[in-house]
């Protein structure tokens, strides 16, 4: 009877808040023995708190938490006679002492929210109760057009979606090849990131790269070296700079000087010379030990890229991406993160050998 009621209470309205609002009003009065009606809708990693009749409520719930982010992870309707004897509830209310919790249904069978009720009574909701409201979630999920049969909406959607339609459920699904050029752009990044500050430590040769974080005032804005003179490297031990503009050649010492390259400049009124001194064998070390840091902390943002990828391809199995595919990412993305290690390696390897050459 409340069923029809519902069905006709929500015909035609497609106002997801509204719609939710009003089952969840009309629940609550059907039903006044339960302090708390209401939904909790899927955002990202989280449920947030949904329209609801009753008491308060918590507005987060994280995924697997509580009854409610189980159900979700779960993908089942969980009723649970003692909130007490479950492990993780989460008590919105200390009036709380059983509950039903239904997971909402949408496209490729994923869960889009939770129907929460909650009563001060123990073992307050059976099996004839499930049923029922799992009724009231799949018309919720077909009216709000979140699924893709409007006569099915439940969690074996992916399953009949693949059977029918083969490909479109693709749709629906992480996008693998993207998610690895992802991780690959990223690692790659990590990898540049490295060459440039590496090439920024001196090494007894002369660099041009040194001098890549001096600004020279210009006219009254700060501008880079390269922009108010020529750079080049006459020999192996010595920059030289030739300013555009002569009048220049005093702020161009200054702000050598003012930088942290550690060189004095020798001014000779056309050209600004920088003689590379010659580090010694301890210094040598040091900076071997300087760019080996610099380097662990490259891997380490490449395992963290690895990771994160993992995590999410973890997550489209949820999503329907099946478990084959998943394994076969995971050793795709293996794949990068060793290649990447390797590269840093080798940038490190180079790096040293030009470092200790005297
Ligand atoms: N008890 C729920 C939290 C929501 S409130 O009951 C409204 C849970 O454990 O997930």
């Amino acid at each position: 009877m409340l069923l029809l009621q519902i069905e006709s209470l929500i015909d035609g309205e497609d106002n997801e808040t509204g719609v939710l609002a009003n089952v969840s009003a009309a629940l609550a009065s059907a039903m006044p023995q339960f302090f708390w009606t209401g939904f909790y809708l899927v955002n990202d990693d989280e449920l947030r708190l949904g329209p609801f009749q009753g008491t308060v409520a918590c507005y987060h719930i994280p995924y697997n938490k509580g009854v409610c982010g189980t159900a979700w992870a779960r993908r089942e309707t969980l009723v649970v006679p003692d909130v007490d004897a479950f492990p993780g509830h989460i008590a919105c209310s200390s009036l709380s002492r059983s509950e039903i919790v239904v997971p909402m249904f949408g496209a490729a069978g994923k869960v889009w929210g939770v129907l929460d009720i909650d009563s001060k009574d123990l073992s307050a909701f059976d099996e004839t109760d499930k049923k029922y409201l799992e009724k009231v979630t799949s018309l919720l999920s077909k009216q709000l057009g979140k699924c893709f049969f409007f006569n099915f909406c439940c969690k074996y959607e992916n399953i009949i979606l693949i059977l029918s339609f083969g490909n479109l459920i693709l749709r629906n699904m992480i996008d693998v090849k993207a998610t690895l050029k992802e991780s690959e752009e990223r690692m790659e990044m990590a990898a540049m990131f490295l060459d440039d500050q590496l090439a920024k430590i001196r090494a007894g040769r002369a660099n041009v790269a040194i001098l890549s974080g001096v600004k020279v005032s210009s006219y009254g804005q700060m501008v880079p070296l390269n922009q108010v003179a020529s750079v080049t490297v006459p020999d192996a031990r010595t920059i030289a700079i030739k300013p555009w503009d002569r009048k220049a050649i005093r702020d161009i010492e200054k702000a050598i000087m003012a930088s942290d390259v550690g060189i004095t400049p020798e001014n000779n009124g056309e050209i600004i010379r920088l003689s590379i001194p010659q580090p010694t064998e301890e210094r040598r070390k040091e900076l071997v030990k300087q760019c080996n840091k610099i380097g662990e902390k490259t891997k380490v943002e490449v395992r963290n890229v690895r990771s994160e990828i993992k995590e999410k391809l973890k997550k489209g199995i949820k999503d329907g991406l099946s478990e084959d595919n998943e394994k076969d990412a995971e050793a795709e993305l293996q794949k990068l993160h060793d290649k990447f290690i390797k590269k840093i390696d080798d940038l490190l390897a180079a790096k040293t050998k030009e470092i200790m050459t005297v």
